[in-house]
């Protein structure tokens, strides 16, 4: 496995990879890599003839006051998780590299920035498209690997593909979830052992609403109340928000119809953890 540091060296190698013929398959991660993330890598290493996984800990999709600093960092396991998958490229780009002094270049995708996540976090997503943008720049992958969990992320993100003509696959694999049902999440870490339990409120809410609707519900209204009633009664959880929206446009429905995204932020004390469950009615 070749661990990648400078951009033009990962350009050259990219070259080379097209000089044989190889399709190449990217993972772009912020490291603290879980099994969600090893779920991606191993779709690509299948689909793909080569595979590079990227790790840059992207500042510009951190508020001032978000957890940058504290975001953790242990490149050693990371790589050593990598290389036993059978990865060609770990990419890690220097910082003064990837926004040199003077950098000015942003990318937005209008509206569905400012949607759910992008409420309390309104840089968020002009920072993620930015760095994935630069990052297919460099690597110009046929197919990228993201995950469900990130469920705004993955549709703006196939959005930006579409509207800026990129010849790429978007591929987004389920969420991976410990087997109490937790979304696997770099930011779990940050759990004291009663937050890790307070924090199950997340996905039971979801399995409450999926069961809602399987049995006929669907105004979007009862179904959140149902939810926000289950999290409020679990000490220590703060919501952000609750939305049930058409997983395209990610507007609230009112009247749950065709493809329905259910997502939420939930503070479980000082961690901000999000999750989603996508249902498809006929
Ligand atoms: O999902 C993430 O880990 C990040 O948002 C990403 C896509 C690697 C961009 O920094």
């Amino acid at each position: 496995m070749n661990i990648i540091h400078s951009i033009e060296e990962m350009k050259a190698e990219i070259h080379e990879f097209r000089k044989k013929g190889k399709s190449i398959g990217c993972v772009p991660t912020m490291g603290s890599l879980h099994e969600g993330h090893l779920s991606l890598v191993r779709q690509s290493l299948q689909t793909t003839d080569r595979t590079v996984v990227t790790i840059f800990i992207n500042p510009a999709q951190f508020a001032p006051g978000e957890d940058f600093e504290q975001y953790p960092r242990d490149y050693d396991r990371d790589i050593g998780l990598l290389e036993r998958e059978g990865v060609d490229i770990v990419f890690l780009p220097d910082m003064k590299d990837i926004y040199p002094p003077g950098y000015k270049t942003y990318v937005e995708v209008h509206d569905l920035q400012e949607r759910l996540c992008g409420l309390s976090r309104p840089t968020f997503f002009r920072g993620v498209c930015t760095i994935v943008l630069k990052l297919f720049n460099i690597i110009t992958p046929d197919r990228a690997f993201f995950g469900q969990k990130d469920a705004q992320q993955a549709i703006i993100l196939q959005r930006m593909v579409r509207d800026l003509n990129l010849d790429i696959l978007i591929e987004v694999l389920p969420i991976v979830r410990d087997a109490d049902g937790l979304a696997l999440s770099s930011r779990n870490a940050y759990l004291k052992d009663n937050e890790r339990k307070a924090a199950l409120t997340l996905s039971r809410s979801l399995r409450l609403a999926e069961k809602m609707i399987a049995e006929g519900e669907r105004s979007a209204e009862k179904i959140r109340e149902e939810m926000i009633a289950l999290i409020q009664s679990v000490q220590g959880t703060r919501i952000d928000y609750i939305e049930i929206v058409d997983s395209e446009e990610l507007l609230p429905l009112e009247t749950l119809k065709s493809r329905v995204l259910v997502s939420l932020a939930v503070f479980i004390g000082r961690t901000r953890l999000i999750d989603n469950t996508q249902i498809i009615l006929s």
